[in-house]
């Protein structure tokens, strides 16, 4: 996880001070992605100033804001007589926040992490070099001393190792040279920034299956965002530069498409790069320009409305003066270039030719207002109340009501494809794969297939025996899920059909899917994600519901039954979630009085199950209470070994098929405690004979449609967990050792 974002700009003064602050906004804004330690890079006269400190941004930002800076310099913390109010006119600044992978989390571990004392070159880094260890003990073997812990000070040394040979050899490399001979080093996933003093004016950012997005701004006209910026003139980048075939050293290793399928080289006339941006072409710079790197859109969207997402092997270099050239590094060009550094048998395999495609720069869909807490104390309430809202949003221009039908612009080219598939994989991480859970017996009875879901690790694991004829849908609210990465990229190579339910938009899982459903939940910033399932849940049951019509409608059959009252039971779901939060107080008082509890248990079954799952998760993720989800038939078969009085028993129990093997349960579990059907026993329920049989701590939910109940019944379980967290003293928002967008396996 962790999160990068970074900036250039030229003629667009601003002082260091409204740099940092700048850099630290967008931090603020990445958190969830990591807050084990924070830290910036600005530029300082002809070096860099560093601030880095263990825990959250804020930290970060205080530390920045002092009058009298006890700086974290690269080469130590020292005070340092910084004029914070200097105005800066060209300038580059990376940040980074942390969720610890590789060593502890403390300063000298925090990134940027430099390459030497004076800290030559700065990288920030999200993802995990792999090789880190073998890489560091060539390096260090070479002379190096390394002072953290961290794969990403492999980086930085590989940065100042090659810089130290090429310039030995040829002269000062050009930038983007030097970045794709460490590239060749690297195997692993990494989306990096890398500022240095050998290179004033410039940054390079470089994308390597971790997500990074370019964002423009362009200010000149006045509203910076939407005129068309025509390039002053344009070079085409230059691919001539030969590899060298000596081993370590590699000489003019920049590369463009230019060994695959080039993109649209331009020469001469004009690019639109608000519109496109031809891969393999340096752009100069209009007068005045902005540009953004960032982990996640959400950090650009205070700055800029242009943003595109790098692809895998793409390298960005801001060059001097502000040239923008994009190039893209192919798995084959790696390939040469290991061969031609002596890195790589030149008797491997090498990899197909694959085509660079034009990077499309497009608006950006989210608004300021939705990234705030608004009235709300946290995120995770906020997006909790927001769930009717997401629904509808879900539903929206999808619902026919004339026709009863539901359209999916997403899926409806692969319509036939989708028919012929008789098995349907399911396929998530964490809340994802219970929204799976979820859908598996709706689909499996609406539309007759096999269905099973799976957890993303777990499919990796087993790699099932999956190819055409096999749909595999892959669930994820951030898009971005390292595991549900490779899940899909195994499901791809096999020739199934892969099908995407993600929120974000232009991540890699909607571009690797071959068609999908954007689940429009709005941005979910809480780590623990509960608008974003709700809105899953809802369009796995909108797919089966598209199938199912379209199978009938084939076979010249009406619909079934079963069809019309899904259909009925989710568009009447938003108004049925607004019901479910009115009980908030009530699960409040509840909260209150099992918040001491240290382990509890969350019971359901059939339909339910996947609720008990879910909230299970909820619980243990925020309040830090030990919460077991368990399919109620399976409590004798040993859980029940655990019931006693000091742990909470949660029942979710509404009056479905399942209810009267849930009466059994919960009187199974009462008969062995002593406080009976008291306080400790808590049933979430649309059947007021459970408050009518003398239990105290009923949730009353509304009823729908049994099979679309789970989705009602899981809000008092969010709700719990919420209250539960608070009454407990933690930050709800930002539970401790996880990240919200996991991009690491
Ligand atoms: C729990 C939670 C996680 C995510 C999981 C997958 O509240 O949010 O379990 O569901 O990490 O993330 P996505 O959906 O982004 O793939």
């Amino acid at each position: 996880m962790c999160g990068i974002f970074g900036i250039a700009a030229f003629n667009e003064p601003r002082t260091r001070d409204q740099v940092i602050k700048t850099l630290v906004d967008a931090l603020q804004l990445l958190e969830y992605r990591g807050y084990d330690s924070a830290g910036i890079a600005v530029d300082y006269k002809d070096t860099n100033l560093v601030y880095k400190t263990v825990g959250e941004v804020s930290r970060l930002r205080e530390l920045s804001q002092s009058t009298a800076p006890v700086a974290q310099r690269a080469d130590g913390e020292v005070t340092i007589d910084t004029d914070l109010n200097e105005r800066l006119q060209n300038y580059t600044g990376i940040a980074h926040t942390r969720w610890a992978t590789h060593g502890t989390p403390s300063v000298v571990n925090s990134h940027p992490v430099p390459s030497s004392p004076t800290g030559d070159f700065l990288v920030v880094h999200n993802g995990i070099i792999t090789n880190h260890e073998a890489l560091r003990a060539e390096l260090e073997a070479s002379g190096h001393v390394f002072t953290g812990d961290t794969d990403t000070e492999t980086i930085a040394k590989l940065f100042q190792h090659y810089y130290g040979q090429m310039c030995h050899r040829d002269g000062e490399p050009e930038f983007m040279s030097l970045t794709t001979a460490v590239m060749a080093r690297l195997s692993g996933q990494y989306a990096i920034l890398v500022k240095s003093s050998h290179y004033p004016d410039q940054l390079i950012a470089v994308k390597h299956k971790s997500p990074l997005v370019l964002g423009l701004s362009f200010p000149e006209d006045g509203s910076g965002k939407n005129k068309e910026y025509t390039a002053a003139s344009l070079d085409p980048f230059d691919s001539q530069s030969t590899l060298s075939s000596s081993n370590a050293t590699p000489q003019g290793a920049e590369d463009t498409a230019a060994s695959d399928t080039p993109g649209p080289q331009t020469t001469t006339g004009e690019v639109v790069l608000q519109t496109t941006a031809a891969v393999g072409t340096r752009v100069a710079c209009p007068s005045r320009a902005t540009y953004y790197f960032s982990s996640d859109v959400v950090a650009l969207t205070p700055f800029t409305t242009h943003t595109t997402y790098l692809e895998d092997g793409d390298v960005v270099a801001i060059l001097p003066g502000g040239t923008f050239s994009l190039s893209h590094v192919s798995q084959r060009r790696m390939h040469e270039l290991r061969v031609a550094m002596g890195f790589q048998d030149p008797a491997d395999p090498l990899p197909p030719a694959t085509p660079a495609p034009t990077r499309k720069f497009t608006q950006l869909a989210l608004s300021v207002d939705e990234i705030k807490k608004g009235s709300h104390r946290t995120f995770m309430e906020k997006e909790i109340f927001e769930q009717p809202g997401a629904a509808q949003s879900a539903l929206f221009s999808r619902v026919d009501s004339n026709q009863r039908r539901i359209r999916l612009g997403g899926i409806a080219e692969h319509m036939d494809e989708l028919l012929q598939c008789r098995r349907v994989f399911l396929v998530g991480c964490g809340t994802s794969y219970h929204a799976g859970m979820m859908a598996e017996t709706v689909i499996e009875r609406l539309c007759g297939y096999s269905v099973t879901s799976v957890l993303a690790s777990h499919f990796i694991d087993c790699l099932p025996h999956v190819g055409p004829g096999d749909m595999c849908v892959f669930i994820s609210q951030s898009g971005s899920t390292a595991d549900t990465i490779a899940a899909l990229e195994y499901a791809n190579k096999c020739d199934a059909l892969t099908v995407g339910i993600v929120n974000t938009v232009g991540s890699s899982i909607y571009r690797q899917t071959d068609c999908g459903v954007h689940i429009n939940a709005g941005y979910e910033a809480s780590v623990c994600s509960t608008k974003a399932y709700t809105c899953q849940c809802v369009s796995l049951l909108m797919i089966a519901l598209c199938i199912h019509f379209e199978q009938r409608l084939r076979q010249n059959q009406p619909v079934s039954d079963l069809y019309d009252e899904i259909f009925d039971g989710i568009i009447t779901l938003p108004d049925a979630l607004s019901e479910a939060l009115d009980e908030s107080k009530h699960i409040h008082e509840i909260a209150k009085k099992i918040s001491a509890a240290s382990s509890c248990l969350v019971l359901g079954r059939g339909f339910s199950y996947s609720v008990a799952r879910e909230g299970a998760l909820k619980i243990k993720e925020v309040s830090y209470i030990h919460a077991e989800g368990i399919a109620a038939g399976e409590l004798k078969h040993g859980t029940l070994a655990l019931v006693c009085d000091d742990i909470p028993l949660v029942f979710v129990a509404p009056c479905d098929r399942y209810m009267p093997k849930m009466q059994n349960a919960v009187a199974q579990c009462t008969a062995r405690r002593t406080d009976k059907a008291k306080d400790g026993v808590v049933i979430i329920t649309d059947d007021t004979a459970w408050v009518s049989a003398g239990f105290k701590s009923v949730i009353k939910t509304p009823r729908v449609h049994e099979m679309v109940q789970p989705l009602v019944s899981c809000v008092p379980l969010q709700l719990l967990a919420l209250y539960l967290c608070e009454e407990r003293g933690f930050d709800v928002d930002k539970p401790r050792n996880l990240a919200k967008s996991v991009t690491v396996e």
